[in-house]
């Protein structure tokens, strides 16, 4: 949801700016621009509307002079239609500053009405520029770039990172945060700042945090964060756990692809060093305190997208385990009622960016209500997981691709790790029973490579249903969740209709849907391990089968009771039924990501869509 970057040094400032809008394409594709202050002292700015390929060419076509102070934007739209003019940056004070805005001011309507009357124009119908020239008209005034915004920021209300630059300030940037994201990258003679650490890690791998409400300032040589009202704050300096290699493609046709490849990497990276003889020891939580875990009476899981369907699979192991009863919540909907927390309410955040806006808000609201929350996150020195008691991190490695698929596997490796921690603090699982689940969690890396396998007669199929209109999911138990997620992915990528059905319900009404020819996959739980549940799913197939339905089965190997029905039956290998979401997730990602493929789409930008959503 925009990207962002700021460079101060002597590198090439262009190369430094297109680069790191490069990898932060991922969190919006509608328009792209960078404002450049050249060695004579002059302000130049590029933008285009389109991919970041488009501003490549506009570039090439008209270069733009170099310097040593920049600023970049990759824009996800929100006030204004995606086109040059709306394209950031926005000028202000003559032309003579640009700035650069990843949120939305709320209050812009005002604003921009008080800036008309005193004879402002303004080119776009963007909320941005509103706060480019309420920057330039406070620059007139104190002639000092944070200055200016020290006194503007009171008066914008909503979500911002800004970025500017001022031509009569050359070697300076500053950017202002209130619930946007935004990193310090810590180099030699020279200093970046990003929407996350992806923007520079090619240049550094030390990075600041920023916190809410700061104003930073940096040039070649120096960081300077205040508060808004000018005091200096304390930073904390982190190293970067990963290098600029690990968010490159790397001989992929796409990252979808690369990052579904590397699932069983992201499992086992989540589980090392939190594993001791069988036990999980979580060392997050244990900061976090065992009698205060021991002492939990509910949780409450916040998240959204694939992140909450993370959550929803792991209710059922959390309750099994813990016996601690678990709500999942879609964070926007829980913000915005009434919910009942108490100080023994336990809430878990799950957001692969850590700066989700409906998320980072439902975290301040169960806080301020006096629950405690523990944040499951895969980007560090994010906003959630600074605004939460503790941090679990997932270690998936940078995800890309704009639709979710190795943090979705590494979100649920990471509460199931703290489900096993908690049962063990709480004293309800025997150890055995623990190193019973543990063996199991260990083992799926392995698992999963074995699933990549089916990637021919996955691709097959989706060649074969390219045409297809609407796609239906099913599945029962942990097998639910799985099903949705596999129906999400399906909209995103394809932008095929899709819907996820808990089997049971079927006969409730979406049974209506089934006409001949229907396509349906089925998420069947494992005969051995849920003896119960399976012969139900099976007579779910018939039911659907003889209504027309073509099946298609996600079983586990030997599971000869759907062949009969199945039109498909895709093999997953065999695992205890809490663990089988692991592996059933991963053909319906890999079916989704070649119908894209067969549609002739863009797999790893989808339209409309951004990877890290920063508005609410
Ligand atoms: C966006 C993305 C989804 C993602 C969701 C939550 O909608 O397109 O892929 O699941 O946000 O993101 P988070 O970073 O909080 O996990």
């Amino acid at each position: 949801m925009c990207g962002i970057v700021g460079y101060v040094g002597s590198n090439k400032t262009v190369d430094v700016l297109m680069g790191g809008l490069r990898r932060l394409e991922y969190r919006g594709y509608d328009s792209a621009g960078i404002a450049i202050i050249d060695s004579s002292g002059v302000l130049n700015t590029a933008k285009k509307a389109g991919k970041l390929s488009a501003l490549t060419a506009e570039l090439k076509a008209h270069p733009i002079n170099d310097g040593q102070t920049g600023i970049g934007h990759t824009r996800w739209a929100t006030h204004g239609a995606p086109t040059d003019g709306n394209a950031h940056p926005h000028l202000g004070d003559n032309d003579k500053l640009a700035l650069i805005h990843n949120g939305i001011i709320e209050n812009f309507a005002p604003l921009r009405d008080e800036l008309l009357a005193e004879g402002f124009t303004f080119e776009s119908e963007t909320d941005t520029e509103v706060a480019a020239v309420l920057l330039g008209r406070e620059y007139q005034r104190v002639g000092d770039l944070a200055e200016a915004f020290r006194s503007i920021v009171a008066r914008l209300d909503g979500a911002f990172t800004l970025l500017a630059v001022h031509q009569d300030q050359p070697g300076v940037v500053v950017g202002a945060r209130r619930n946007s994201p935004l990193v310090i990258g810590l180099g030699d003679g020279e200093n970046f700042l990003g929407s996350d650490v992806a923007a520079f890690v090619e240049y550094t791998r030390r990075a600041v945090a920023i916190g809410q409400d700061q104003i930073v300032t940096i040039t070649a040589d120096a960081v300077t964060v205040t508060d808004f009202d000018g005091h200096p704050v304390e930073t904390e300096e982190f190293d970067i756990a990963w290098d600029a290699s690990a968010s490159e493609k790397g001989g992929w046709s796409s990252f979808m692809a690369k990052e579904v490849s590397e699932q069983p990497d992201a499992v086992a990276n989540t589980l090392r060093g939190r594993i001791t003889d069988g036990q999980v020891v979580v060392p997050e939580l244990t900061e976090f305190g065992d009698d205060v875990l021991a002492g939990i009476r509910r949780i409450v899981i916040v998240a959204c997208g694939t992140a909450a369907y993370a959550g929803q699979t792991a209710k059922y192991a959390i309750e099994k385990w813990a016996q601690v009863p678990v709500d999942v919540e879609l964070s926007h909907e829980f913000r915005y009622r009434d919910p009942v927390l108490t100080a023994d309410t336990l809430v878990i955040s799950i957001s692969q960016s850590g700066e989700t806006m409906d998320t980072l808000m439902a975290v301040k609201y169960a806080m301020a209500l006096g629950a405690r929350a523990i944040s499951i996150c895969n980007t560090q020195g994010a906003t959630i997981p600074r605004e939460s008691d503790a941090v679990i991190y997932t270690h998936a490695g940078p995800e890309v691709a704009v639709a979710s698929t190795k943090a979705f596997v590494a979100q649920i490796t990471a509460l199931y790790l703290f489900a096993l921690h908690l049962a063990r603090v709480r004293g309800s699982l025997t150890e055995a029973e623990q190193a019973a689940q543990v063996a199991e969690l260990q083992a799926i890396p392995e698992k999963i490579q074995a699933v990549l396998g089916v990637e021919d007669e996955v691709r097959q199929l989706a060649r074969w249903m390219s045409d297809t209109r609407a796609v239906l999911f099913l599945g029962r138990h942990v097998g639910f969740p799985i099903a949705l997620e596999g129906a999400l992915k399906l909209k995103e990528l394809a932008y095929i209709h899709a819907e996820g059905f808990a089997a049971g319900e079927l006969k409730h009404g979406p049974i209506a849907l089934i006409e001949p020819g229907q396509p349906v996959f089925v998420v069947v739980p494992s005969p051995r391990g849920s003896a119960h549940l399976h012969p139900k799913v099976v007579s779910n197939i018939q039911e659907i089968r003889a209504r027309g339905a073509r099946i298609i089965a996600i079983a586990e190997v030997g599971d000869a009771a759907v062949l009969p029905f199945a039109e498909t039956v895709i093999h997953i290998p065999l695992a205890a039924p809490l663990f089988e979401p692991l592996l059933a997730v991963v053909p319906l990602q890999m079916f989704a990501m070649e119908l894209a493929i067969a549609k002739g789409l863009d797999v790893d930008q989808p339209r409309n869509l951004a990877k890290s959503v920063t508005v609410e």
